[in-house]
């Protein structure tokens, strides 16, 4: 198997980036394999009877002085315990959280025992050490927390989505694991892509808990729902929509007065993180509309400058996959986006990368799918960035001429990071993987919409 890893030879030739109706279409082509799945037997459990595995931290609460820890035992619910101390204090000064237990069946998968134990009330920006499991399986691990809320604090976010556990998901994961700046890893949706097996099988579901172990463990990843997380299967028997997922990754869904997992908000730093679900529904009158509508009315830019969401499916979409899907969500949304100021909007789904220019309003000729954006200074700069090389492969057909909406667009598998810097300031970065990663294929400044409006695409 790993000579296919190998033989997914990049075939390239010179990044000839050319300038059409809109902005670049890279013509960086990369050789086009059928995309397989590591095998199992990649991760393997990790040694020791009923081992801690698959274990993942998310931000736990409002602010950043909570860490949800998640993990699995596969045999029996004990231990339970996570035992955690401050790393510049003595190991004797621990504290101990009990975790609560939830397991699930789907089909003919019974799960282990998912364990989910929230820390709270941490120091900011400290480092902490945790050990879960107990003799010859305790496993060690560690995180930092990040700096106080407020408007100037530096923060640097990795950008990932669409993962799955291909040969492709392992070089943009490695690639982004192998840069030690990024802080937490912000995940626009389509985790494991269990559902692309007979059955839903869902012991890819946890194949894919232990393949982003190491990153996971150590940083916090912000979980977005996308529509591989619903696993809804009548056909099995599967009438419940997002079970695997919501049994297996907890947000702090209920400190921000959210009714559903599947759509909340965070301040992490200098950052607000508004999360969407754009498989659920957001017509007028309901819980996801609602809960919108007065969450914009709680973001100060003078405490958090930077907004940004998070959702599934792009709004301003090139390509000619998932083409106009998510028009409708963008219709309901779109003028609370521009009159509250978004930054940066996030999505995936379309598994390569584009990147907008600073629009709003586009119409759509349903017809012959030309369209007309209007160029908007107080609009959000739409990243599509589903191309972390799932089992589907790469979305390589542009719609033509390139709308002028459209900054970038590549047909390839990467991640972004998005450096924060101050309130006015913001360097965002997109790394191919065929690149070495101190490259970046795609970079700019972000200026903040509050506290500096200024035009990028001028720069
Ligand atoms: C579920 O059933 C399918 C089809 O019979 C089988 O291939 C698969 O191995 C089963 N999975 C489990 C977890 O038993
Ligand atoms: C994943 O990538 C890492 C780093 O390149 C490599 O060491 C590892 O063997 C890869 N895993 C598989 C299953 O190919
Ligand atoms: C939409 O496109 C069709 C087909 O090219 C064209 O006939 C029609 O006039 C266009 N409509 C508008 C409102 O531009
Ligand atoms: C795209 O073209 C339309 C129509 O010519 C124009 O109104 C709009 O401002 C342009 N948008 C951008 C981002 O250049
Ligand atoms: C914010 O960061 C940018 C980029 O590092 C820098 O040029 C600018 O001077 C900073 N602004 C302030 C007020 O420090
Ligand atoms: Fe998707």
């Amino acid at each position: 198997m790993a000579a296919i890893a190998q033989s997914i030879a990049l075939l390239l030739f010179l990044s000839l980036a050319y300038l059409s109706h809109g902005g670049i279409t890279s013509r960086f082509m990369r050789k086009l394999e059928a995309s397989v799945d590591m095998p199992a037997e990649a991760f393997p459990p990790p040694s020791g009877h009923n081992a801690p595995e698959q274990v993942h931290i998310t931000q736990g609460d409002r602010n950043g002085r909570g860490v949800i820890i998640s993990w699995v035992t596969p045999l029996s619910p004990k231990p339970n315990v996570v035992r955690y101390w401050a790393a510049d204090s003595d190991e004797d000064h621990d504290h101990t959280v009990r975790s609560r237990i939830t397991t699930y069946k789907y089909y003919n998968y019974t799960s282990g025992f998912i364990h989910h134990a929230t820390i709270s009330d941490l120091e900011y920006d400290t480092k902490y050490f945790y050990e879960i499991g107990s003799g010859d399986a305790k496993r060690r691990f560690f995180f930092t927390t990040p700096p106080m809320v407020g408007p100037d604090v530096p923060y640097t976010f990795g950008i990932i989505g669409d993962l799955g556990q291909t040969y492709d998901s392992n070089q943009t994961f490695e690639h982004y694991y192998s840069n030690s700046k990024g802080q937490a890893v912000l995940f626009v949706g389509d985790l494991s892509y269990a559902d692309n097996h007979p059955f839903h099988d869902n012991r890819k579901w946890d194949t894919w808990g232990r393949f982003v172990e190491k990153s996971t463990a150590y940083q916090p990843w912000i979980w977005t729902a996308g529509n591989h997380e619903m696993d809804f299967a009548p056909e099995l028997g599967e009438n419940t929509p997002f079970k695997p997922f919501t049994h297996r990754y907890h947000v702090p869904y209920k400190s921000a007065q959210s009714s559903s997992p599947l759509w909340y908000s965070i301040k992490r730093a200098s950052a607000y993180i508004i999360v969407l679900s754009s498989y659920s529904a957001y017509g007028t009158y309901t819980p996801q509309y609602q809960w919108l509508k007065n969450e914009f009315t709680k973001v100060k830019r003078e405490e958090t400058p930077w907004l940004i969401v998070m959702l599934h499916s792009p709004w301003y979409n090139s390509y000619d996959y998932h083409y106009m899907e998510g028009e409708s969500m963008r219709v309901m949304f779109e003028p609370w986006f521009v009159e509250n100021k978004v930054d940066l909007v996030l999505s995936g789904h379309v598994h390569a990368y584009e990147r907008s220019e600073r629009v709003s309003n586009v119409r759509y000729n349903i017809t012959n799918r030309l369209s007309t954006p209007i160029r908007d200074i107080n609009a959000p700069m739409y990243v599509t960035i589903g191309d972390g090389g799932n089992i589907e492969g790469l979305a390589n057909q542009f719609t033509e001429p390139q709308p002028n909406y459209s900054a970038f667009r590549e047909a390839s598998f990467g991640h972004a990071l998005l450096e924060i810097k101050n309130r006015t300031h913001a360097y965002y970065t997109w790394h191919r993987n065929h690149d070495n990663e101190p490259v970046a294929a795609d970079s700019l400044w972000i200026y903040n919409r509050y506290w500096y409006p200024e035009d990028e695409s001028s720069q």
